[in-house]
């Protein structure tokens, strides 16, 4: 059932398995459609510091300079930075740090990660499911007033819906954390916009706002692990003092140090274009196929398509050599969604070309 808050029974059949990632599902020798870490070759701006840190392995990481650097990218004070181990720790240590809240409440579907950080910290969850009639569009008033904890995506993985700033700071009130996962903020792009159209990354006026970032999609450094929390500094403290010592090792952070550089970001302004067209591209042939349908104005590095027995499609889709997100295990989805990884032009019309023989069949 769409459109309302729910209580979720913990251990019920029905419940989708949050533990599912699309790593499970790109299995060697498929063409891999389902995770959505972007895979070029390493600029020399990355390479090069990273390569250095080597050099630096037998002294304890100092994150004095990598926070300095992420601070100075988003107009912050270093004290508003913490550093994490991919944006997934982040959600470990806000479940952990934030024991004492009464009514957490996750905005879904988005990644299941917050709510089983929150689950495995022994959080009793709520839900709040958007609606896929309206495109999965966030209306604030949905949310409990009295939920001192809320959790939401920006864009969201698997919506590629990205919420308008102005919705998401509704939501901000004193006695509420407030966190926005932005891991994938910088593959968004509006016209006359020259940085993150709706990113709240540099609020500094939001009570209770945590911004969780994360550089492995762009960057393709989902093995190194680095990523890193923005909000107000005796929060972040909290958080700090339940992350274990060392957390983010001397290569993580000096790779979080270069890509807060200007060059790396305007570099991310420019793949964000790029992807923009082969965003578009995929659209177009997705929505020429019977029965295709993709779900709001994705504004991210995948779409998510809505198809009747997309579950069978997907095995099909396997056996022809194609691995996809399957929707199922994502709260508010089910067996007839599939989410879709934004690729160049050549690959998606190979994608889809299979995908229209599947469906013709
Ligand atoms: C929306 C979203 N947030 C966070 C993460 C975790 O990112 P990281 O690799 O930085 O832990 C993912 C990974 O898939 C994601 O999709």
């Amino acid at each position: 059932m769409h459109g309302q808050l729910i209580e979720v029974p913990p251990g019920t059949g029905k419940e989708p398995d949050l533990g599912h990632h699309g790593d499970a599902e790109a299995t060697p020798g498929l063409v891999d459609l389902a995770v959505n870490v972007r895979r070029d070759t390493m600029p020399d701006w990355l390479a090069d510091p990273l390569t250095a840190s080597l050099a630096e392995l037998a002294a304890y990481p100092d994150p004095g300079p990598a926070r300095a650097a992420v601070a100075a990218r988003h107009g912050r004070p270093p004290a508003e930075v913490l550093l994490t181990a991919g944006a997934a720790e982040g959600f470990v240590l806000l479940a952990r740090a934030l024991a004492g809240v009464r009514r957490p409440v996750v905005v879904h579907p988005q990644f299941t990660e917050p709510e089983a950080a929150l689950r495995a910290a022994g959080h009793q969850v709520e839900r709040v499911l958007l609606d896929p009639a309206d495109g999965f569009r966030l209306d604030p008033a949905r949310v409990p007033a009295d939920a001192d904890l809320v959790m939401i995506g920006n864009p969201t993985n698997p919506t590629s819906v990205l919420h308008p700033a102005a919705d998401l700071a509704a939501l901000a009130r004193p006695g509420r954390v407030l966190v926005v996962d932005e891991a994938f903020a910088d593959t968004t792009l509006a016209p006359g916009v020259a940085g993150e159209p709706e990113s709240l990354a540099g609020r500094r006026d939001l009570p209770g706002l945590v911004v969780v970032r994360s550089l492995t999609k762009t960057w393709g450094l989902a093995g190194l692990r680095i990523g890193y929390l923005l909000g107000e500094a005796a929060l972040l403290d909290r958080l700090a003092a339940v992350q274990p010592l060392w957390a983010v090792s001397t290569p993580a952070l000096a790779a979080a140090t270069a890509c807060a550089s200007p060059p790396a970001v305007a570099a991310e302004r420019e793949i964000a274009a790029r992807l923009a067209a082969d965003r578009d591209h995929l659209v177009a042939r997705l929505s020429a196929l019977p029965g295709v349908r993709v779900a709001g104005r994705p504004a991210s590095a995948f779409v998510l398509l809505h198809l009747a027995g997309a579950d069978r499609v997907r095995e099909t889709l396997r056996e022809r050599g194609w691995a996809v997100r399957r929707g199922d295990t994502f709260p508010g989805l089910g067996p007839d969604w599939l989410r879709v990884a934004v690729r160049d032009p050549a690959t998606t019309d190979a994608f889809t070309d299979v995908l229209a023989e599947i469906l013709e069949a």
